[in-house]
């Protein structure tokens, strides 16, 4: 079993749609059986709330099937999961910080580090405040890096 554990700041927009974009190709791989995948947020700012409406709308319009209430990542996290996955630098700092040895530190890695075609910024960009066309942004982006992990989780 391969458990993935993908992180960004409330769990409401990027990280549970990371979730579900992953759900979403494992199963179209018949892989299901062999991968457990979940979301957090660093915040506490959102705990036990559906992803926002706008990126469920997004998921929909891409018939991607989105499922999640919103958690705090902890640090227990580091012990339950293989691969932990933050949208943002200020994620992958701020959850370096709870680690305690480099076994933990090893399995936290940048969402975009998986964007082969990333241009300049290595962050998911944070859709909250800004308009629908980041949600679409938000997608394209999860989606790229999200096939590109399961590739190389696969080899
Ligand atoms: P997320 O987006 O980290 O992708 O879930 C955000 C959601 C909520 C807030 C910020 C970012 N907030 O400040 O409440």
């Amino acid at each position: 079993m391969t458990k993935v554990m993908f992180v960004c700041l409330g769990n409401i927009c990027r990280s549970p749609m990371a979730e579900a974009m992953f759900k979403h190709i494992v199963r179209q791989e018949a892989k299901d059986k062999k991968y457990l995948i979940d979301s957090s947020g660093t915040s506490a700012y959102h705990i036990g709330s559906a992803p926002d409406s706008r990126m469920r709308a997004t998921a929909r319009q891409h018939s991607v099937e989105m499922n999640h209430a919103a958690k705090q990542f902890k640090k227990e996290h580091f012990q339950q999961f293989d691969h932990i996955i933050a949208m943002d630098e200020s994620n992958y700092r701020n959850m370096i910080r709870l680690t305690q040895n480099d076994q933990h530190r090893k399995k936290v890695r940048l969402m975009r580090d998986f964007d082969l075609s990333v241009d300049g910024s290595p962050e998911v960009p944070d859709p909250y405040y800004g308009g629908d066309e980041g949600f679409e942004e938000v997608y394209q982006i999860v989606k790229r890096s999200c096939e590109e992990l399961f590739k190389q989780l696969e080899e």
